[in-house]
């Protein structure tokens, strides 16, 4: 096992009815703006709730922050940041809105002339403005991380930016809100935690006994409630182990101390910013490929995984591998998503090329476990993905 640190700041308030407690965890004095995305929660009473528990509050507010949030859209919530004196944000929503908020809690505070520099140059952020979340999407674990995905359509980017500044304060969880929550998204939500384990977990053996058995378990955790939360969003005990999986899928916990892939997360990244393709969805059509085309350095853990989650016990160490393989492409079907870049865009389009220009041209020329997966390699596992 490696050496590390491990630090997680976040205070998790979790359960029915948690929402009213809000105003507990922000200072009184605070000037607060809440910002929300398309109008959801408009519709399915969050707002209501968001609004009765801010009682007492100062409080502004700021919607519209679109699915994979928008550059453009979040200037103008930082016009009102600065015009308002706002000094506390609060995010109510998926990870889109989640994500805008944490480049908002840094943009706030940095103190260069262009905020897009911070995801451009990869600025770390030490200290940003303090926010709180309302989880309404179980889905990225953004509510308990502190990273976020930033887009830019004028120039179909989509970057990451980070930093232990960028930890929520507190995040409501209640599974209530799944209730209302469209079954695309809820399939979202399952395969993109899913994947966010595989991409901690589908690496080498590394002495990380612990978190194997960890990320095993939020992996069979995933695959026991997919058919009732998929049937019934508002199977209230289906959802709550389907929120707190997507929660401890990606706080840092299991990546503690083993060695990470995060490969399929960067080449469904540019997927996104080219297509539009949901975040999740990018994943799905990339997982085969990836593990297919990495098979001699996975195998291993790939084996274990089809043991220990799916129950595969025939074979040699490739033939389990393989049927892990399998087993996790049938998974993302069964939830209705389609696992092949030809069901989403043309082949003719370049896209496997394009790709990987895009990522060497970020210098993002060694990806995966081991470093050793060049824009050559990227090419390749897309165009596997057709
Ligand atoms: O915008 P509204 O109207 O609220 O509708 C949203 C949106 O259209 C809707 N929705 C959310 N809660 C709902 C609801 N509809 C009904 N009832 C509710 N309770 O769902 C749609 C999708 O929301 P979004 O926030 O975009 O989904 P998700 O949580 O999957 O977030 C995706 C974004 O997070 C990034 C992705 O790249 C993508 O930009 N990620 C963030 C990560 C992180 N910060 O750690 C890690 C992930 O790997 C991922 O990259
Ligand atoms: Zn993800």
């Amino acid at each position: 096992m490696n050496n590390f640190q491990f630090r997680n700041p976040t205070n998790i308030i979790f359960g029915k009815g948690q929402i009213s407690k809000i105003a507990d965890e922000i200072p009184k004095d605070a000037k607060v703006l809440m910002l929300y995305g398309g109008g959801s929660i408009k519709k399915n009473g969050i707002y209501e709730q968001v609004t009765a528990a801010l009682k007492g509050i100062s409080f502004e507010e700021f919607g519209g922050i679109p699915a994979n949030p928008e550059y453009e859209v979040l200037l103008e919530a930082l016009a009102v940041i600065k015009e308002k004196n706002i000094d506390f944000l609060l995010a109510v929503g998926g990870g889109s809105v989640i994500d805008g908020v944490k480049f908002l809690s840094s943009a706030a505070l940095y103190e260069g002339d262009e905020p897009w520099d911070i995801l451009s140059k990869g600025i770390r952020t030490e200290k940003g403005m303090p926010f709180g979340t309302v989880l309404t999407l179980p889905a990225t674990g953004s509510e308990m991380n502190s990273g976020a995905v930033v887009t830019r359509a004028e120039t179909k980017e989509k970057l990451v930016m980070g930093g232990p500044g960028l930890f929520p304060v507190f995040s409501i969880l209640d599974p209530s809100v799944v209730a209302s929550v469209p079954q695309r998204q809820i399939a979202n939500g399952l395969a993109d935690s899913f994947t966010h384990v595989l991409e901690q977990y589908m690496t080498y053996p590394a002495g990380g006994l612990l978190q194997d058995r960890f990320s095993e378990g939020i992996l069979q955790t995933l695959i026991e409630v997919a058919p009732a939360v998929m049937k019934d969003p508002a199977d209230y005990e289906a959802a709550a182990s389907f929120m707190w999986s997507c929660t401890l899928a990606l706080n840092g916990l299991i990546q503690k101390g083993v060695p990470t892939d995060w490969a399929i997360h960067m080449m469904g990244h540019e997927l996104t910013a080219l297509y539009g393709i949901d975040h999740a969805r990018t994943l799905a059509i990339l997982t085969d490929s990836h593990y297919t085309y990495n098979l001699e350095t996975k195998k291993e853990k790939l084996a274990q995984y089809a043991e220990r989650v799916w129950g595969v016990t025939e074979g040699t160490t490739e033939e389990k591998a393989k049927a892990g393989i399998q087993k996790t492409k049938e998974f993302f079907e069964s939830l209705g998503i389609k696992t092949n870049l030809s069901d989403y865009t043309d082949e003719s389009e370049g896209t496997a090329q394009k790709v990987a220009n895009r990522l060497k041209e970020r210098g993002m020329t060694k990806l995966g476990e081991h470093g050793t997966i060049t824009p050559t390699d990227v090419e390749k596992i897309v165009a596997m993905a057709y």
